[in-house]
């Protein structure tokens, strides 16, 4: 497996993801995508609608980034959304506390009060990695950030940590307008900001970054009638259990379906979406054994939930969580009833109840990063590194090329390439060795390159060439549309 320093340099040098602000000397914890970063992003974004959205007909909306004080204070982020933080007394430098504290002493942290953490810092001399000065007692440090709107000063909102809280203030507008009766989810795509102490490990912990979030709203009295649980039931998960955290065990690999049955998962609905985000991720290139269901400690749980599981991604610098799935119960539409004094009940069973929210929440950024180092393909004999990208989210899905740019080949290789594009992104390209134009699409993890030779002059015929066995087939042109689609499905 490559390491983050090269895939961070790959990803500039070929177009997927560079620093923000970079020509002026970048922005700490903001990244911008490329065009092929873009791409490969939205592709992502669409095949998490197709596989999760579709399937349960799941509703999307896109709410505001920028909210009231009222909105925040109401779901508790402006309170309760905090980390610990310690300052060096000497240079200055701001250090997340339980991070810092974690590296140096190995010791699990997550829950400690700031006196505790403060004690341990103390005990263990722990002092600033940076200039070896003495550090400050830990306090603890609100992750909103903050605006103010219009000309009034004092005005302030603030950017959303999450794209939840726009589905729960909308909850009633959006199951009036739609119709909708329990269960029923409602999901968002869209960029969060978290002001994080210490931005790290490359797009992992960054300030702003993409999240897909599903809102499953459910009957609390149903929460184990999940329709299209029989149809990922005997799935098997990965499930790094409370216990086994405890006592340094390893994952129990069981089916969704024996996961319930045995208290390991409280309810089908978790379940249900524990055991697609498996399949869903297994798709994106993503191996089993490198993917596992941390059941969140009691102490790191956030405040809006009644148990965590976190599906991680093995990287190269370890586990890492990609998908936060929360069981929030009422919290969110109780607490925004409150206070708002709007009613956010919903008829059910001639009944009049609060429903309870189970919430996959997706990173976009974490999926790319765990997509792009899965996929990278370190490749002596070929002589260039590619990635080896599932067909449905690679940037390009085809490159065209006439054999040389004479005798018509080049008009009749254009032509091709705009059939195509009708359909796929195809890109174009004639210029350097054939060789080398196959390296360069390969490096971009492009999965069928397509020749325009002589003999596609007299039989309309082209070869088209497999990135991944390097194979080459003759084909009628008039047969390739099909042939991709089917390769793609
Ligand atoms: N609405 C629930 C929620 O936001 P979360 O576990 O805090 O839950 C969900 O975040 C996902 O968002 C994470 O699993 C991760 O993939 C992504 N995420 C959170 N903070 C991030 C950050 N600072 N940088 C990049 N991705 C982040």
């Amino acid at each position: 497996m490559a390491d983050m320093d090269k895939i961070e340099r790959i990803a500039k040098m070929r177009g997927f993801i560079i620093p923000s602000s970079e020509i002026y000397g970048g922005l700490s914890g903001f990244y911008d995508f490329g065009h092929l970063g873009f791409k490969l992003k939205t592709k992502i974004e669409n095949s998490w609608r197709d596989f999760f959205l579709k399937s349960d007909d799941i509703l999307e909306i896109s709410s505001s980034i920028i909210s009231s004080e009222a909105v925040f204070k109401a779901s508790g982020h402006l309170d309760s959304f905090v980390d610990p933080i310690t300052q060096c007394n000497k240079c200055k430098t701001m250090f997340r506390a339980d991070t810092m504290i974690e590296e140096k002493t190995g010791k699990f942290v997550e829950g400690l009060s700031v006196k505790e953490l403060t004690k341990i810092i103390k005990e263990e001399k722990i002092k600033c990695p940076k200039c070896k000065g003495e550090l400050a007692d830990v306090k603890v440090f609100n992750l909103m950030l903050k605006t103010t709107v219009g000309p009034v000063e004092g005005n302030i909102a603030y950017l959303r940590p999450e794209t939840a809280q726009g589905i729960f203030t909308n909850f009633s507008f959006i199951a009036r307008s739609a119709r909708a009766k329990l269960p029923f989810g409602v999901a968002q795509v869209g960029s969060s900001y978290r002001n994080e102490i210490s931005p790290r490990q490359w797009i992992i912990r960054i300030r702003e970054f993409n999240q897909m979030e599903i809102e499953m709203f459910v009957n609390p009295k149903k929460i184990n009638e999940c329709p299209n649980f029989s149809k990922v039931s005997k799935e098997k998960l990965r499930i790094l259990t409370q216990e086994a955290q405890k006592e340094k065990k390893d994952v129990v690999e069981i089916t969704a379906e024996d996961a319930v049955k045995k208290g390991i998962i409280p309810n089908k609905w978790m379940a249900y979406f524990l055991a697609k985000q498996m399949i869903w991720y297994q798709k994106l290139g993503i191996p089993f054994e490198s993917l596992r269901h941390r059941h969140m400690l009691p102490e790191e749980t956030p405040h809006y939930s009644k148990g965590n599981f976190d599906l991680e991604i093995k990287f190269d610098f370890g586990w890492k969580e990609v998908i936060g799935n929360a069981y929030r119960t009422d919290f969110d539409l109780k607490t925004h009833s409150k206070n708002s004094g709007k009613d956010m009940s919903i008829i059910d069973d001639n009944e009049k109840i609060v429903p309870h929210v189970i919430e996959p929440s997706f990173g976009i950024e974490r999926a790319v990063y765990g997509i792009l180092l899965n996929c990278f393909v370190e490749d002596k004999k070929r002589g260039w590194d590619w990635f080896k990208f599932p067909a449905n989210i690679a940037p390009y899905t085809v490159c065209v090329f006439p054999l040389v740019k004479k005798d018509g080949l080049d008009e009749k290789a254009r032509e091709v390439h705009e059939m195509l594009k009708k359909h796929f992104d195809s890109f174009y390209d004639n210029s350097g060795s054939i060789g080398r134009r196959y390296a360069r699409a390969d490096e971009i993890g492009t999965p069928f390159c397509i020749t325009i030779d002589y003999d596609t002059m007299k039989d309309n015929t082209v070869t088209i060439r497999d990135r991944d066995t390097t194979k080459q087939e003759r084909i009628k042109i008039n047969d390739l549309t099909e042939f991709l689609k089917n390769k793609i499905a």
